[in-house]
């Protein structure tokens, strides 16, 4: 017979090597590490403090009893830890377990750090690789992913809440990962879809590969269920350190700042030509961009979705920034209902979580024709709007070129509580382009020219704008970083509330 610490030694024991050194031999082998080697490479070293080692699923069914059916610490590895020093809760599913499977187990063991997360305040990261509901516990594993699911609602907005995903994770599975604020991928081994090739074939007839259908370049080009993809578990959980720093560890904290080794009140030259002279011209936003923020350092979320808005995290002066910019480089910039959706989830994540956000703005309008019209583009246009009329964190927008149509209106203009509005002796700020403009108000009239000419130099400069204080100032480019950093110290202590109310109504 074993004492009690013998048996408490031999469960750890058991508990660390999960379903065995042949499965995790497996695991490695298809380039997946295993549930604690992505939990220690994820954490600050020797930070990680675990719980629920002991927790064991609890079916009696299909002979899951036998001992040998037994795993200590079941199919996740559960508890709280730092990355660079700041608090975080994580959950790491094991495949080597039941293929990672959600018990009622698994799921309690996630229920409780959840819980904790919220009392205290600190983000939670789900690292999944699992498949799916624990088929032998039936309606049990269900209830589990429910318990998880309202969690992920009553925290979204309360704390961070990031999966990745670094394995399967399909059916059900599914629901926990889009709830959270982000999901990010691993390439060539994670795939996220409600259900699988088989079942695609049986019911509408579609040859569909598992990558195809539901891999990393499925969710962060075409479906945009994923904001990110990486290389590999190493590459996708050193970014995630990366991109923890941004974040505030929840909604009672301000926007992090760190120490910045980039001057504030740097001037950057290149930003007086970056936008050509003819205003049909292209240009990269990102230019812009990385030439403002604080080292060039821009974490770009959805980068290959609705390219035409581009949105990501940086700093200013070290504070963590949310940065929304039209790009002209595609389809001109126009807004549509792909990039108004991105853009609207984008700016309600930094309102949720005290970030600033910057605004930089050069859009022809929204896109037209019959395939946006049917497809709602009114509707989800209308988010953007909203998103950034709801706003209560600091607002600054650059208007860059072009600020046409209803599309002004939407890019965080004054009119929508904008802080500091700006505008470069480049902005346009207008109902539409002047070609289009004359021919609606001149129709048929001859001298279309000369009537262009006198649109032009009545409305194509940033003069409309700024005598009626819609923009607060005319700034020279190459200063644009200066104002911001000093706009941002100013902004530190708005405070603004919006109405009471039980929630908004988004037009979803
Ligand atoms: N419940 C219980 N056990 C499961 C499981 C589940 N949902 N999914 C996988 N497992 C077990 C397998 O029985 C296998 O056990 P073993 O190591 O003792 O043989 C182990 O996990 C690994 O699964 P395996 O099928 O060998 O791995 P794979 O990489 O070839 O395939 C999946 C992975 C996820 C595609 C496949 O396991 C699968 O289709 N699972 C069921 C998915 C599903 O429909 N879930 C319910 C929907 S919510």
């Amino acid at each position: 017979h074993l004492s009690v610490q013998e048996r408490i030694e031999e469960k750890r024991n058991a508990a660390l090597i999960g379903g065995g050194q042949l499965r995790i031999a497996a695991q490695h082998k298809r380039g997946k590490l295993t549930a604690r080697e992505r939990v220690e490479l994820l954490l600050d070293q020797d930070s990680f403090v675990e719980y629920d080692m002991f927790v064991e699923h609890r079916c009696s069914d299909f002979g899951m009893e036998a001992d040998h059916n037994k795993y200590p610490g079941d199919s996740v590895v559960t508890g709280q830890g730092r990355i660079n020093g700041r608090l975080v809760y994580v959950f790491s599913q094991d495949f080597t377990v039941f293929g990672g499977s959600l018990s009622g187990a698994h799921a309690q063991k996630i229920c409780k750090i959840m819980d904790q997360a919220m009392m205290v305040g600190a983000p939670v990261i789900g690292l999944n690789d699992s498949g799916g509901a624990r088929i032998q516990e039936g309606v049990e594993s269900l209830a589990g992913y429910a318990d998880i699911f309202l969690r992920n609602v009553m925290a979204s907005g309360v704390v961070p809440q990031i999966s990745l995903i670094m394995g399967p994770c399909a059916g059900g599975a599914v629901y926990s990962p889009a709830l959270t604020d982000f999901t990010f991928m691993v390439k060539d081994t994670s795939y996220l879809f409600i259900t699988g090739p088989d079942v695609v074939k049986s019911v509408t007839n579609e040859d569909v590969t598992q990558e195809e259908l539901g891999g990393a370049k499925t969710h962060t080009a075409v479906s945009g269920v994923a904001h990110r993809a990486f290389e590999n578990d190493i590459d996708a959980l050193l970014n995630l350190r990366d991109f923890f720093n941004f974040l505030p560890l929840s909604n009672k904290d301000p926007s992090p700042v760190i120490e910045c080794h980039d001057p504030r009140d740097r001037l950057v030259p290149g930003l007086d030509t970056v936008v050509p002279f003819e205003t049909t011209k292209a240009y990269d936003m990102l230019d812009i961009v990385h030439g403002i923020v604080d080292e060039r350092e821009f974490f770009e979320i959805m980068p290959n979705y609705a390219k035409n808005i581009v949105v990501g995290f940086a700093r200013m002066n070290g504070r963590t920034v949310g940065i929304v910019g039209n790009q002209p480089k595609v389809a001109s910039g126009c807004l549509d209902i792909n990039s108004s959706v991105k853009g609207a989830r984008f700016v309600r994540f930094c309102d949720a979580f005290n970030i600033p956000i910057i605004t930089f703005v050069d859009v022809p309008g929204f896109l037209p024709g019959t395939a946006q019209e049917y497809g709602g583009i009114i509707r989800h246009g209308a988010k953007l709007l909203y998103a950034f009329a709801e706003a209560t964190v600091p607002k600054i927008t650059v208007i860059t070129r072009k600020a046409y149509g209803g599309a002004y209106d939407v890019m965080s203009s004054k009119h929508l509580r904008g802080d500091v509005n700006y505008a470069w002796p480049s902005a346009e700020v207008a109902v539409m382009g002047a070609k289009g403009a004359v021919q609606i108000i001149f129709r048929g009239k001859e001298n279309q020219a000369k009537a262009e000419a006198e649109y032009v130099e009545k409305f194509a400069n940033p003069f409309p704008a700024a005598v009626r204080g819609f923009v607060d100032d005319i700034i020279q480019p190459s200063t644009t970083r200066k104002r911001i950093c000093r706009d941002l110290e100013v902004l530190a202590s708005k405070k603004q509330t919006n109405p009471w109310k039980k929630h908004a109504n988004i037009p979803l």
